[in-house]
């Protein structure tokens, strides 16, 4: 019998300030011994600041704090520079990172003769890069000899070898071998893995090979043959390593593969006797990790294994929850759980994921204290669990440490250890004696591996709420460094607003699911299938008598609607945007059923329509509201007032049913003018609905009507000579159509707002994290099966990352599923006809003659227009006839000196109505982007 999930899933949007009186009252029994605790701690800080004792990268990234430019650029460097393989792109690199750095002032403030020399190292190479780029211009002679006599490439290869240093101070070994010969006891060990965030089953193999090798040599090694299991050395595990589609919405498929990858490695952890403890990742993976450890923990092959364990962060808001789901596993198995509590490493992705989804809260707490609280609280419930757990307690955080250590007084004899990461606390550690035990957690692997971890560790070393970057600071007295967390609660306010509030008092952020919690997507599931499934029938096209009504009625009511207060508009608006949300799930289910919608776009549709609403009403409180004043020179009143222009028709198109049709009509609404929305004729039913939430918000009957109808509804509409404006969005052909038909007429000039199509390109450069580029590659080219205007039709990848990209998109590729719309595990649904799939069928087959095929997705078995994406490699934009609308990627590769070239290609198509550029080199993505000519120039 599984056990509940839910209670721990539900948890996770509590509100915080609840949360934090909670564990105010659990972690009372600190408050009662804090002068204790603080007493060891100080004894500990005091012992440790006078030992000198702290490892090179804490007494660097002490003085590099994240909060100084120099920091940054460090940062930068560190992140991106071993990675980029030509020398013109580091050498650009290394250029951009020191253009505002200030090395001299942290020179000699450091006692670490380490940063000492690190920063004569930085100030030299970054005072040469500068000085040579002065002696470009013929400045600075004497310098300048120096630099050319040194010369870029030195400059270079110092710069790696210095953030290989750095890199070095946070892996034991590069391989399990170097690692186990570092080892030194009285230290335990935990040794990891590099790798992370698989996209591809070719990764996912390479390191579940390399876990395989690990565990080979950790069991031959002469510490595993220590007494116990806890005195073993130990292996940590990245879930996300060992499959490419490690998501909850991908269960049913992902586990039984997790499974046939984890399983060996784990009988083997259990035949060596180790432990093996599963990493805690992002907040998303929580539940389907749950999932996962609870069939571990039932498999009979683990039965009697105590050497099953997980890492639980503190910083979530459901932790606790997630201690007593442990505890009542390991009851219910019989089994004894190693936990690793942690407080948590990823916790400023965390806060932009939940304000970029808009979800109801976040899944971590938002002030230090809290987590420092919850922390403290998770310890105690752990202790008093007893022999449910061996309780390993990974801090760097004196305070932290001693009371621990309290609490653990109180439990004499029972068997628990602390554990740091190798690089860190070292000393802390050390001043406590060998009579408490700890593991370090030591990171295997090269550096091409070691990214992901390493901007962790940076992060966490320099940030300013961090205590190993307190620790090293010597001016900061001991009351703020060892101040009682608890006390810092009291009035607990959180320390940000809740997503919904991103854009401040302009407009609510629409609201968005957590696809990664298994209670939300219950939910969903549940409402989706209490719908009625009958769908309304289509209505039938308007006849010439119901268009002339319409426009009449329109033409009569505009100054009535023009004359309502913007306020009054404005109002109605927003209430069209909560009622739009409140009918989510009529709206993902319609959207599945007339426009081949998966959820996971049919969200994104419901929110963009929502905000539509709230961003044209608060357009309408800022410009329509009060007149501009102008200067009266004579002392007159002179005002600039915006008004309506008349009756405008809004002709959308099937793509986006929802939302591009409410953002017409929300616009031409807010702005006074009385509307006649023609939707496209493939998808009425969805705007049926809008409009009448819309009737519904108070927007008057006669202000906005619908008038369903294909190509010919539409001419006749924009043919009459009582239509001021129109708001199109669809193909080119059809708009200059439109616009010569409203020119044929003897009418007033009626403005025409055309979003037409266009060929959207992506440049990645060398500096790219092409794992970033991946991702976004694969959204943007065949997310909406790429029927959307904005989506990606052709690549421009740097010659020297081409197959490195290339490849990896391939196997993004043999990932994606394509099937039913409404289940969320589907990432691609049909296309919306089969002309369109004959389309892009004929479009491929002619490609497929021209260019090489590089990948093609997996077709499903269902029938139903559907697509495989496609993806080909091109030599030139030329190759190809305009825009194909549909899930087909083009790529071309360039040599660096061709940018220039590639830049004129691009802009010889005409127009893009997007545009992206993925680079790590900030003036050259902003030069790029200066001179594309694109609508909109997304920069990653
Ligand atoms: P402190 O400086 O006392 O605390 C830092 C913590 O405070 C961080 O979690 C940070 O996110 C949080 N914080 C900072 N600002 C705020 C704020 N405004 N609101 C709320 N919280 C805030 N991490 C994982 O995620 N998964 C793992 O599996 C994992 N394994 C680890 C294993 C070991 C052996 C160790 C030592 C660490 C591991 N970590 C893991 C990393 C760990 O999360 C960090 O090292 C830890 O958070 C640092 O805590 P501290 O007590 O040393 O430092
Ligand atoms: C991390 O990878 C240590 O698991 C932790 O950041």
């Amino acid at each position: 019998m599984p056990i509940d999930l839910s209670a721990v899933s539900a948890a996770e949007f509590t509100d915080e300030g609840s949360l934090v009186r909670q564990l105010a009252s659990q972690a009372q029994w600190f408050t009662d011994h804090y002068d204790a605790i603080r007493a060891d701690a100080e004894k500990l800080v005091l012992a440790l600041r006078r030992s000198g004792k702290k490892s090179p990268v804490e007494a660097f990234m002490g003085e590099y704090g994240l909060d100084s430019r120099e920091g940054v650029a460090i940062l930068c460097l560190a992140e991106a520079l071993l990675r980029i393989p030509d020398a013109e792109t580091a050498d650009t690199l290394i250029k951009g990172s020191f253009k505002e750095a200030q090395w001299l002032k942290h020179l000699g403030r450091s006692d670490s003769l380490w940063v000492n020399a690190s920063t004569w190292g930085l100030m030299l190479t970054g005072g040469i890069v500068q000085v040579s780029d002065m002696a470009e211009g013929g400045i600075g002679a004497l310098f300048g000899r120096l630099a050319g006599r040194i010369g870029e490439p030195v400059v270079r290869e110092a710069l790696k070898a210095g953030m290989r240093l750095i890199g070095g101070q946070f892996v034991l070994g590069e391989t399990i071998e170097d690692a186990i010969a570092q080892s030194e006891a009285p230290w335990r060990y935990s040794y990891d893995l590099l790798g992370e965030g698989a996209r591809t089953d070719g990764q996912s193999e390479a390191y579940a090979k390399a876990y395989a090798q690990a565990i080979a040599r950790i069991a031959a090694s002469k510490e595993a043959k220590a007494a116990t299991i806890w005195e073993r050395p130990s292996l940590s595990i990245k879930l996300s390593a060992l499959h490419p589609r490690y998501e909850l919405v991908k269960r049913e498929t992902m586990i039984p593969e997790m499974m046939a990858r984890l399983k060996p490695l784990l009988i083997a952890t259990r035949d060596a006797g180790v432990m093996a403890t599963i990493d805690a990742e992002e907040s998303y993976r929580l539940d389907l990790s749950l999932m996962i450890f609870e069939k571990l923990g039932h498999d009979p092959d683990f039965k009697g294994y105590d050497g099953l364990g997980l890492a639980v962060q503190a910083y979530q808001t459901r932790a606790l929850h997630v201690i007593g789901w442990l505890a009542e596993l390991a009851k219910k198995t019989g089994r004894r759980i190693p936990l690793r509590l942690v407080k948590g490493a990823y916790w400023d992705a965390e806060i932009k994921r939940a304000q970029v989804l808009g979800l109801p809260g976040y899944p971590v707490f938002t002030r230090k204290e809290a987590t420092d609280a919850s922390y403290l609280a998770c310890a105690r419930a752990i202790i008093e669990e007893g022999n449910a757990f061996y309780p390993q307690f990974a801090t760097h955080n004196a305070l932290t440490v001693t009371s621990i250590l309290h609490l653990l007084r109180q439990r004499r004899g029972a068997a628990y250890e602390f554990q740091r990461l190798h690089g860190m606390g070292e000393g802390l550690y050390e001043a406590l004696g060998q009579d408490v035990p700890c593991r370090v957690y030591a990171p295997v692997g090269p550096h091409k591996d070691l990214l992901a971890y390493l901007i962790r560790r940076l992060l966490e070393n320099g940030a300013n709420t961090s205590f190993v970057h307190l620790l090293v600071d010597t001016s900061l007295p001991l009351e703020l460094l060892l101040a009682d967390p608890l006390k810092k609660l009291r009035g607990y306010l959180p320390g940000i607003d809740l997503p919904v509030a991103l854009y401040g008092t302009d407009r609510r952020n629409s609201q968005g699911l957590d696809f990664g919690n298994i209670s939300v997507l219950k939910r969903l599931d549940e409402a989706l299938r209490m719908r009625p499934s009958e769908t309304a029938l289509k209505p039938a096209d308007a006849s010439a008598g119901e268009c002339e009504t319409a426009l009449a009625q329109a033409k009569q009511f505009f100054p009535a609607w023009d004359e309502t207060s913007a306020l009054k508009r404005a109002v109605i608006l927003e209430k069209a945007a909560g009622l739009i949300e409140s009918r989510r799930e009529d709206f993902l289910a319609m959207l599945a059923s007339e426009a081949g919608k998966t959820l996971a776009d049919g969200i994104a549709e419901v929110r963009e329509a929502a905000d539509m609403c709230r961003y044209y009403a608060a357009q309408a409180r800022r410009l329509f509201l009060s007149p501009e004043s102008l200067v009266g020179p004579t002392g007159e009143h002179n005002g600039l007032r915006l008004r309506g222009r008349g009756v405008f028709v809004c002709i959308s198109p099937w793509n986006f049913p929802l939302a591009i049709f409410t953002g017409q009509v929300a616009a031409a609404l807010a702005a006074g003018n009385a509307v006649i929305a023609k939707p496209a004729e493939e998808t009425p039913l969805i705007a049926m609905e809008a409009v009448r939430l819309l009737h519904e918000a108070g927007i008057p009957r006669e202000a906005l009507q619908l008038v369903p109808g294909d190509g010919t509804v539409g001419a006749a509409l924009v043919g009459d000579v009582r239509v001021a404006g129109v708001a199109f969005t669809g193909s080119t052909e059809v708009a200059f159509s439109i616009n010569r038909a409203l020119a044929a007429r003897n009418a007033p000039l009626a403005s025409l707002i055309a979003e037409t199509g266009g060929m959207n390109a992506m440049i990645v450069d060398s500096s790219a994290l092409l794992e970033q580029a991946c991702d976004d590659i694969m959204l943007s080219a065949f997310g909406s099966a790429g029927q959307r205007c904005s989506s990606l039709r052709v690549l421009y990848a740097q010659r020297d990352i081409a197959d490195d990209l290339l490849r990896l998109l391939e196997g993004a590729m043999a990932r994606l599923q394509l099937g039913d719309p409404p289940d969320p595990a589907t990432d691609i649904g049909p296309v919306i006809s089969a002309e369109a799939k004959e389309m892009l069928v004929r479009h491929a087959e002619k490609m497929k003659k021209e260019a090489r095929l590089v990948a093609v997705a997996k077709a499903p078995d269902a029938g139903g227009h559907f697509f495989p994406p496609h993806l080909f490699e091109i030599q030139k934009m030329a190759q190809l006839p305009g825009e194909v609308f549909g899930p087909i990627l083009h790529m071309i590769r360039y040599d660096h000196e061709a940018l220039d070239g590639v830049i004129a290609d691009i802009n010889a198509t005409g127009y893009g109505l997007t545009f992206g550029i993925h680079s790590r080199i900030i003036d050259r993505a902003q030069r790029i982007a200066s001179r594309i000519r694109a609508g909109n120039c997304y920069i990653n």
